[in-house]
């Protein structure tokens, strides 16, 4: 009989890790977390610098959302939608004020970032049905056909969830493992990267991506076959790609010229994670459908689809024909709203871009003394070091195809994490440096330091 001190190889033992070959997961053992740390029971103390899979963006256990928690679970925890809670009331109110457009919106509350796509992705054929056949209403045999459009255009570089739905609009490897049963209707364009750019021989290679996809657009029927266009405002998982400038409001552009919806998915990028709640905050674009998930919850799993007063209208007669249990889980909207009074407090977003812009100069410096630094990009507290194997070829230490193989990527990963006490992911095409949003200046020269050692440990 196992004691309580060996619950990390019971779970060893019985937990499915994920996106891992299961004999390799040796779990680390945690007695607490605190701030940006996580304490081992072996009295290690160490960094996350990917946040919690980006889900803990005000670091762990902050103090105003644990009591938000804690109130509510003396009132109402769950019920379902045909009655209202205080919480889930404010919450949708709230997020349909500070998103870009009338607030006349609807939220949809669901518990991943993957079903808040979902969410989106039907929304946005069911509402381009509706615009179609303004009658007869959607019925229950509607979704059987589609003469009406249809295809949603993702990017190569994305991820949008791990469902069957989700990994099939996802331009990621992991869609691999969803093949041949990927969901169809769904076409890849190429993502906005200024340092390797499909379009680099053009003048304006951002008009040219822009051109692309009018081509991609008129070649896949038009308005009367594209419903939408799905885009993470800054592409996330494959990279950490701030767009270019203009080519968010050229994409809003092209999207209104064919009358095509655009969907943001926020889920990584939202919460604060840029320096504004939202990263199209920076860009001055208004989308049909946000999409935001993993640090919404703060502590709590909980993701929202939030439709434009457009599409929010069309389902005022028409049957909303998707939803789930849990949908607007009232402790987990209290814990939303705490995180959003401590996200939009006078002070906080300030200090987050503060902390930023000595984190940039910090990691700008640190890539000068090493040649293997493709590329230093990112916004807000949201970077990354690209590496690379020379500067002139750009040729990526890892390829796409090398996602799950052991690559000096992932040796670095191990060495951050046994020998600097700094948590990263393995998976990644660089070093991913996404720390809680109260990073303080002293940790990010702890991490910094850690990463500069590991980069000359092994000659990068
Ligand atoms: C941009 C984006 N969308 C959706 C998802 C899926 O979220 P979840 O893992 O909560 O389903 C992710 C997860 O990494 C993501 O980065």
């Amino acid at each position: 009989m196992e004691t309580n001190d060996d619950f990390a190889s019971i779970q060893a033992r019985h937990f499915m890790q994920c996106w891992g070959r299961q004999k390799d997961y040796q779990p680390i053992p945690v007695e607490k977390t605190e701030g940006c740390w996580i304490h081992t029971t072996d009295k290690r103390k160490i960094f996350d610098l990917r946040s919690a899979h980006e889900c803990i963006n005000l670091g762990f256990n902050h103090p105003q959302v644990i009591d938000a928690i804690r109130s509510q679970l003396d009132t109402v925890i769950y019920v379902t939608d045909d009655f209202a809670t205080e919480p889930t009331a404010a919450l949708s109110q709230r997020l349909a004020t500070l998103t870009p457009g009338s607030p006349n919106k609807r939220v949809y509350f669901c518990n991943s970032g993957a079903a808040a796509v979902e969410a989106a992705v039907k929304a946005a054929r069911m509402y381009k049905y509706c615009e179609t056949f303004k009658s007869p209403k959607i019925t229950l045999d509607a979704a059987a056909q589609y003469p009406y459009p249809y295809k949603i255009i993702s990017r190569y570089k994305s991820w949008h969830g791990t469902t069957s739905g989700a990994s099939s609009v996802s331009g990621d490897p992991r869609r691999w493992f969803q093949e041949p049963f990927t969901v169809p209707g769904v076409v890849f364009g190429p993502e906005a990267n200024a340092f390797r750019s499909p379009f680099d021989d053009s003048p304006n290679p951002v008009q040219a991506n822009l051109d692309y996809l009018d081509y991609i657009i008129e070649n896949e029927g038009g308005n009367s076959k594209v419903a939408a266009m799905l885009i993470e405002p800054i592409v996330g998982s494959n990279g950490i790609i701030p767009p270019p400038k203009d080519y968010l409001l050229g994409l809003r552009t092209l999207c209104d010229r064919w009358g095509i919806l655009l969907i943001a998915d926020e889920t990584m990028t939202g919460m604060g994670r840029t320096g504004e709640v939202l990263a199209i905050d920076h860009y001055g674009i208004e989308p049909d459908i946000i999409i935001m998930g993993k640090a919404i919850g703060a502590y709590c799993p909980l993701a929202a689809t939030i439709f434009s007063e457009k599409i929010s209208a069309c389902f005022d007669d028409n049957l909303f024909g998707h939803g789930q249990s849990h949908s607007g889980h009232a402790l987990a909207c209290a814990a939303g709203l705490a995180s959003l009074d401590v996200l939009q407090a006078p002070d906080f977003l300030p200090e987050v871009r503060k902390q930023a812009s000595y984190l940039e100069q910090q990691l700008r410096n640190l890539a000068a003394n090493h040649s293997a630094v493709g590329d230093t990009r990112g916004l807000g507290l949201f970077w990354t070091m690209e590496l690379v194997t020379d500067h002139e070829s750009k040729k990526p230490l890892r390829r796409t195809t090398e996602k799950y193989e052991k690559t000096i990527v992932s040796d670095l990963a191990s060495y951050l994490l046994e020998k600097k006490n700094v948590y990263v992911p393995s998976d990644k095409f660089g070093i991913w440096v996404v720390p809680p949003l109260i990073v303080t200046r002293e940790e990010i020269d702890f991490f910094v330091n850690g990463i500069d050692e590991a980069l000359t440990h092994f000659g990068l």
